[in-house]
């Protein structure tokens, strides 16, 4: 049987992998600025999270979301802490789209209403409403076509404005990236935030924060979109939450009231995803990982915009875009190739940094000087 072949793929095996490296099959060492998509938020197999996991798994791998779980209030616990949303409910689940598609729905339950805002160039995943709202025609079934989604440009206020102002009562949801990561990494205004906070506010709609890559203190606080002060309603998130284990959830504010049935799910919340969940927050706050994306993306984006070749440098902590001139679009497959670093992409020329919250100042300085030794190899070449 073959595989469905639906991802172009590097022709590189990775089968090993310890903080910021990973290896391939034949030995191989890489640098890891791309942390698997945004996903290894304290490194990969981190001590910590092995040993939890390892744990969990001699106790119990499993049961249905038919009894009580201690271990996910225990992860509530610690995500109300960490988020400082304190009087927040966690719903669980098992993806990004799948958190998105639940906080979607559940703002069309709470409001009764259909309509959603999403912004140009946003991705929200591929599940039947969640692609919906995402502005990519190509990724979109038919089936999954709606004119419930209403799309308007990113960070313009004055277009949101009109929009609630014509449409307002029949909004339920307004969805927005806090930085867009699929996109090429751009950040939202802080102003345009507020506007939305606003406009939610005035019109009784559900202001969701999609923190599925932004989230999880990638941008220096925990979910990117307190860097404008204000609170979602809803906040979805996956990616950094099990640094590799797979989970989602969305953090839902007090007025939002669950009834039996609203949501469901068989694996979401269960104790080994639970366990993974623990030992990533647990990680964070030993090691002030928030913190030192915070410092260590400042290093870096400083240095990029230095770069000589490097241009557009975008994006906030160690979420991370940038641009190259002309005749040095190639730098990137240089990094793979030549000087074992992965890095992320973004169509149709961003390249994009996610890497691990706990990455070293001397593998950043290692990136650095990759960097520069890929754009000295393309300009010889050139020459
Ligand atoms: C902002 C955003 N939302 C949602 C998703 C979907 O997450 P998943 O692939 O876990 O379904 C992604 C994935 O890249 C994302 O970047």
């Amino acid at each position: 049987m073959s595989l469905f072949n639906v991802y172009p793929l590097n022709p590189i095996a990775i089968t090993k992998a310890a903080g910021s490296r990973v290896w391939d099959d034949k030995g191989q060492e890489y640098l890891d600025m791309y942390g698997g998509h945004a996903v290894i938020s304290i490194g990969h197999t981190q001590p910590h999270w092995v040993k939890r996991i390892e744990d969990q798994l001699h106790a119990i791998a499993f049961y249905s979301n038919s009894v009580v779980m201690p271990i996910q209030e225990e992860l509530a616990a610690a995500l109300n802490e960490i988020s400082d949303k304190k009087d927040f409910q966690l719903f669980l689940c098992n993806s990004g789209a799948e958190a998105n598609e639940n906080a979607l729905k559940l703002a069309s339950f709470y409001t009764g209403r259909k309509k959603i805002v999403a912004f140009k160039k946003s991705f929200h995943g591929r599940t039947s409403l969640a692609v919906a709202a995402t502005d990519n025609p190509s990724i979109v079934a038919p089936v999954n076509e709606t004119d419930n989604i209403i799309f308007l440009p990113f960070n313009d206020i004055a277009a949101l404005q009109a929009c609630f102002s014509e449409q307002g009562s029949t909004i339920a949801a307004v969805i927005i990236e806090g930085i867009q990561g699929v996109a090429g990494i751009y950040e939202a205004s802080d102003a345009f935030l507020q506007a939305i906070r606003k406009c939610c506010n005035d019109n009784g709609s559900v202001y969701i924060a999609d923190s599925v890559q932004c989230g999880y203190g990638r941008s220096g606080k925990f979910f990117s979109h307190d860097h404008a002060g204000v609170h979602a309603d809803i906040y979805s998130m996956a990616k950094g939450m099990g640094n590799g284990f797979p989970i989602g959830g969305i953090l839902i504010a007090p007025h939002i009231q669950p009834k039996f049935g609203m949501l469901g799910t068989t694996f979401g919340g269960n104790p080994l995803a639970c366990a993974a969940a623990l030992a990533v927050i647990e990680v964070m706050q030993k090691d002030h990982l928030i913190k030192a994306a915070e410092e260590k993306g400042n290093y870096l984006i400083d240095a990029l915009k230095n770069t000589d070749g490097v241009k557009a440098v975008r994006g906030r902590g160690l979420m991370i875009g940038f641009e190259m001139e002309a005749g040095l679009e190639d730098v990137r497959k240089v990094l793979l190739n030549d000087l074992k670093i992965f890095t992320g992409e973004a169509k149709p020329n961003a390249i994009r940094l996610l890497p691990s919250l706990a990455i070293s100042m001397e593998d950043i300085n290692l990136f650095l000087t990759g960097l520069n030794k890929a754009i000295q190899l393309l300009k010889q070449k050139k020459d």
